[in-house]
């Protein structure tokens, strides 16, 4: 979950370091330090907090320094300060470096190298890294194979980057189960845990793969695998626009991706859609339609929001391909003994592509012989290089904490697959176009609901003061209900629990007073009568209702206290409408509470660890 930049070369390596670390902190937000060689001297410099107060502390240091790593921490083991703040040094600050993952036998190879004198610093796992590399290089090694020789000896996962005043003009880097990058440029070169941090500086990217260690130098890389062999390894172009990953004019990124979602929900279906078929045309898939059509069942696994619209996708699929669907928490799926076949195919979705949880379950689904496929945002990503096939949602960098418009393009994509699937099978020529058609209306009706932004952050002015909040919803809606619950309690810290509107009765509904705000998700739909039922349910006792409503709704208006309309679509594609209004009623309650919406504590983008 942590961040790290590298840079060898010829400039002055800080102020890459720092505006890499900014680029990163949306990983981890609690610490940060820099490990420097300045003419061959040691520098490391820590701080507790934001990379704006380490950046406060080096510049009155005025280093100069070709040579450097950094990183920023969401902290595993130990608390955050600067002792547990990364670099970790040897005994005689010659070695440092960083580490994004966990050791799981630390406990072990501390005692071992304490019963050999060498004396810890910190409560992190990641020291025990350093100090056994020291240990190597005592035995006459070179930093190379002391790296090597560790990784043979820890458990656990890693990226880590290494550097040393023994070996000025090299970084080492290597990796297993958590992201890392090698950067070219002319003269010099980058190491990084995601591109985002590096891509203004270049785009031809190295993506190290698990047991793999590079040496890193200005001019050169080269990459072996943990048995000292040669690896040949592909220079990837990646195209990101710096726009893309800037926050522009708006006051936060989250608030800035919600705006985006017209153009992002476009881009996951652009080139996607075919008319004249009915279909979907999604070149990852290719060559596994038939295979997928035949499952005798269809698994998805994912964690947070992504395992929402695995639930979505779970009504999507069964209602229009009519293949059983299961949607597992990855992290519940790796710890049991699932029941896998061949004939089973297992979709992961992951925005990042690096969540650990998820990154292990598609492994085990992999080894149990189902066909594995990715749903991911980040190109190039673990989960997307694991699967055997899968979809790009295309809807470009995701840097706010809360996931907003990664689930709405997931949405579109699972759609498409399930329109893909469904075609083969018994869906008519008639009703897939249809579905294009209207997954074709979907940025301008989002527009429409973005346009009615000012009415959303009046409602939101009062409910600022609110303890807990309901949010029921059915069918389809049921997925939406829970994402508009988790981007309430993850950016304003209130309580709020999401439920199908009609298990109120069997026990939350003793929650119900005038205090409670109780958000109902309810378009008229199918189940649009019984989710009435439920709304006089509430009012009955008091509760506070808004209504995510559509738009030709007038009745709703009369029996809930505030409504939101959005347009009107075809059930399959109604959560991709009726989440915007809740992404934006969180943003403005946590706005208004005065809390940092982009960086929520406790929280890190992609869970890396376990
Ligand atoms: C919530 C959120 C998380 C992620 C979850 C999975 O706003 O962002 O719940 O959805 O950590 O992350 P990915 O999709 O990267 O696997």
């Amino acid at each position: 979950m942590c961040g790290i930049i590298g840079y060898i070369g010829g400039k002055n390596c800080v102020p890459i370091l720092i505006e890499g670390l900014k680029r990163l902190e949306y990983r981890g937000y609690d610490s940060a330090g820099v490990g420097l060689i300045e003419n061959n001297t040691p520098v490391v410099i820590k701080k507790k907090g934001r990379v704006a107060e380490l950046e406060n502390k080096i510049s009155k240091l005025k280093i100069d320094s070709s040579v450097g790593i950094a990183h920023t921490r969401w902290a595993t083991h130990g608390e955050p300060n600067e002792v547990n703040a990364h670099p970790h040094v040897n005994k005689d600050s010659t070695i440092f470096l960083v580490h994004n993952g966990i050791i799981e036998n630390f406990n072990e190879l501390r005692t071992d190298l304490q019963n050999k004198g060498f004396e810890f610093r910190s409560e992190t796992d990641s020291e025990v890294l350093v100090q056994l590399i020291d240990f190597f290089m005592g035995k006459d090694v070179s930093l190379f194979d002391a790296v090597r020789y560790a990784m043979n000896m820890v458990k656990g996962t890693y990226g880590i980057a290494i550097a040393s005043t023994h070996v000025p003009e090299k970084i080492i880097v290597a990796r297993k189960g958590s992201p890392l990058v090698i950067g070219l440029g002319n003269g010099e070169n980058f190491i990084a845990s995601d591109v985002n941090a590096i891509i203004s500086y270049t785009s031809s990217i190295v993506y190290l793969d698990d047991g793999e260690i590079a040496c890193v130098q200005k001019d050169s890389f080269e990459v072996k695998n943990i048995d000292d062999e040669l690896i040949e390894k592909e220079i990837q172009q990646v195209k990101i626009s710096i726009d893309s990953i800037s926050k522009g004019n708006y006051a936060h990124f989250m608030l800035k991706e919600i705006m985006e979602q017209p153009v992002s929900v476009k881009n996951s279906f652009r080139g996607r859609l075919l008319f004249e078929e009915g279909s979907s045309k999604l070149g990852g898939l290719q060559g596994f339609e038939t295979r997928i059509a035949n499952s005798n069942r269809i698994l998805i696994c994912a964690c947070g929001t992504s395992w929402h619209a695995g639930l979505v996708a779970e009504y999507m699929i069964e209602q229009y391909a009519g293949i059983p669907v299961e949607v597992e928490y990855a992290s519940e799926f790796r710890y049991r003994n699932p029941i896998i076949t061949a004939d089973d195919t297992c979709i992961f979705i992951s925005q990042s592509g690096e969540t650990a949880d998820t990154l292990a379950a598609m492994k085990e689904a992999k080894r149990r012989g189902a066909l594995v496929l990715g749903v991911c945002n980040v190109v190039g990503s673990s989960i997307a290089r694991e699967s055997h096939a899968g979809v790009y949602i295309h809807a470009g960098p995701e840097i706010g904490v809360a996931s907003t418009k990664a689930f709405t393009s997931q949405l579109v994509v699972l759609a498409l697959i399930t329109i893909l699937i469904a075609r083969t099978k018994h869906l008519s020529l008639v009703d897939g176009q249809n579905i294009l058609r209207e997954l074709d209306k979907i940025p301008s009706k989002i527009q429409q609901i973005l346009d009615n932004h000012a009415k959303i952050e009046k409602i939101a002015e009062e409910f600022i003061d609110s303890k807990n909040f309901l949010y029921l919803g059915r069918g389809y809606n049921f997925p939406v209900a829970l994402e508009g619950a988790l981007k309430l309690k993850e950016i304003s810290y209130i309580h709020a629990e999401g439920y199908p509107a009609a298990e109120m009765k069997h026990g939350p509904i003793a929650l119900i007073d005038k205090n409670m705000p109780a958000v109902f998700i309810s378009p008229v739909d199918s189940v649009y009568e019984k989710v009435l039922s439920n709304i006089e349910e509430v009012k009955a006792r008091k509760g506070r209702i808004i209504a995510i409503a559509t738009e030709d709704d007038n009745y709703i208006d009369k029996i809930v206290d505030y409504v939101i309309k959005v347009p009107n679509t075809i059930r399959m594609l109604m959560p991709i409408l009726t989440v915007i209004p809740l992404q934006l009623l969180a943003y403005h309650i946590a706005v208004k509470k005065g809390l940092n919406v982009d960086q929520p504590r406790n929280l890190a983008k992609s869970v890396t660890v376990e």
